[in-house]
């Protein structure tokens, strides 16, 4: 008789005990940090013995298994005047990536640098099973080299082109009229040529400095990553072919609704009129908004015949209307969870996008930067929502914006259509971390994933 299904998953899936995993997430942006902090609480929740070095620690006394190193003075050196002016005035995409990288040689420096990496990169008793590193800089990838262990790289969303050659994916292929074709092209080119000869090399200086000059190359343990998990959503991103090495994951921030504080809750409850939540996340400040968009965003919001919940960076807001009340903060995805929210305005973020999906609340994008006005024009071409420029709209305009959305159905109908389908799949994304990462060391590296294109010279 054959074994019954639950067995043969049994006998392939040897459980692995308790495995030592090193985190290295280098990059101090907290809406990165919050997807890597569901992947390390949720390992050492499944029993393993986690490590993670970060700028945003948890601090949470329940995570018995979790040893959290800060590098929270890496906020600090963001703030430099002189990265920050180099990568916003910059619009030259060759010099700006370049720039871009430079400040990211100096931060991985810095950070290698400090006391607490350097404890831990000297201390000869510390071992691990599998390192999983932030693949923004190559030159972490050189603690797999030091701890002689499989590394898995992650990333909070989709990566350069550049990386997925690494990973021996092929390139995808695009639709574009004859020029943009060429200046793709140029584009892939030189940054096939940056990454290889000018950004790895330069890593490579960085990881003897600090790691020992008998390191490995750290281009060779880059290609020789096990898997790299990828926290994409189809509906967001293009679908594109994978190698097996690659592995989407996708909603990894999104938690299970929990209760609201008591005084949310009653607010919420009692305003049957219907309440828009208005937040333009963690790098958008309130107080830096011009002038103009600040009033014309507080005029509109007053003369809605809704109640308005905004986040808004002090507890204080002069002249705040009736009908707004603001905190420094809210428990963003219970708050959408709510049945009284009607709609949620955002600056389009991808995960404020992802959270509103999960609990079906249609949108409104204002986007301000970055990669913000290409999600805003991703929900309005999904049909969940309208956008708005914050720089020419008036008064008028974002108070229909926001009451069209809030009254006409079809917004509501149509994100809780797509979250049906994004949630309609065998395993979370979580899940699929959790797995894989076993998976890795269960196995000793995925060589038998390995893609033929990988090492083909170019
Ligand atoms: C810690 O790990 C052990 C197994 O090593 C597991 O039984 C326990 O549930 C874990 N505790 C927490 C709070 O994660
Ligand atoms: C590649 O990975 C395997 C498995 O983890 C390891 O044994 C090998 O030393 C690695 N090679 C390099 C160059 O990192």
């Amino acid at each position: 008789m054959l074994p019954t299904p639950s067995v043969i998953l049994f006998l392939h899936s040897t459980p692995v005990l308790s495995i030592n995993i090193l985190g290295v997430f280098m990059v101090p942006s907290i809406s990165h940090q919050r997807v890597f902090q569901s992947v390390w609480s949720e390992l050492s929740l499944r029993g393993h013995n986690v490590t993670v070095v970060t700028p945003d620690p948890l601090n949470d006394p329940s995570l018995t298994n979790l040893t959290e190193i800060s590098l929270r003075f890496t906020y600090d050196f963001l703030k430099q005047p002189k990265i920050r002016d180099i990568m916003s005035k910059e619009s030259n995409i060759y010099l700006n990536r370049d720039a871009t990288f430079r400040f990211m040689d100096a931060l991985a420096e810095v950070e290698l640098n400090s006391t607490q990496f350097k404890e831990l990169i000297d201390d000869q008793t510390k071992q691990f099973d599998l390192i999983l590193t932030e693949y923004f800089h190559p030159v972490m990838y050189a603690l797999a080299g030091r701890f002689k262990a499989p590394i898995i790289g992650i990333s909070s969303r989709g990566v350069m082109a550049v990386i997925y050659t690494i990973l021996g994916n092929p390139t995808h292929p695009v639709l574009l009229s004859l020029w943009n074709k060429i200046k793709s092209v140029l584009w892939s080119l030189w940054s096939w040529y940056y990454h290889h000869a000018i950004l790895v090399p330069r890593g490579h200086e960085t990881a003897m400095k600090y790691l020992g000059v008998d390191i490995p190359y750290i281009g060779d343990i880059e290609a020789n990553q096990s898997l790299f998990f990828l926290n994409t959503n189809p509906l967001v991103y293009p679908p594109r072919p994978n190698v097996p090495v690659v592995v989407e994951t996708g909603q990894m921030h999104i938690k299970p609704v929990k209760p609201l504080p008591q005084d949310l809750q009653q607010i919420l409850d009692g305003a049957t009129e219907g309440v828009i939540y208005f937040s333009l996340g963690s790098n958008v400040k309130n107080v830096n908004l011009e002038n103009r968009v600040r009033n014309t965003i507080r005029q509109a919001l007053s003369e809605l015949p809704y109640k308005v919940l905004w986040k808004w960076e002090s507890d204080y807001l002069p002249g705040r209307p009736k009908n707004v009340v603001t905190r420094m903060w809210f428990p963003q995805q219970d708050v959408l969870a709510h049945r009284n929210i009607r709609a949620f305005v955002t600056q389009g973020g991808l995960q404020s996008i992802e959270e509103a999906i999960s609990r079906g609340v249609p949108l409104i994008g204002m986007p301000f930067m970055r990669d913000q006005p290409m999600n805003v024009q991703k929900i309005i071409d999904m049909g969940i929502g309208l956008g708005i420029d914050p720089v020419t709209m008036t008064k008028e305009e974002l108070k229909k914006c926001i009451i069209e959305v809030a009254e006409n159905n079809k917004y509501r109908e149509r994100i809780q259509e797509i979250r049906d389908i994004l949630y309609d799949k065998p395993m979370t994304g979580l899940e699929k971390v959790v797995w894989w990462t076993e998976y890795v060391v269960r196995h000793k590296g995925t060589k038998h994933l390995r893609s033929p294109t990988v090492d083909f010279s170019w």
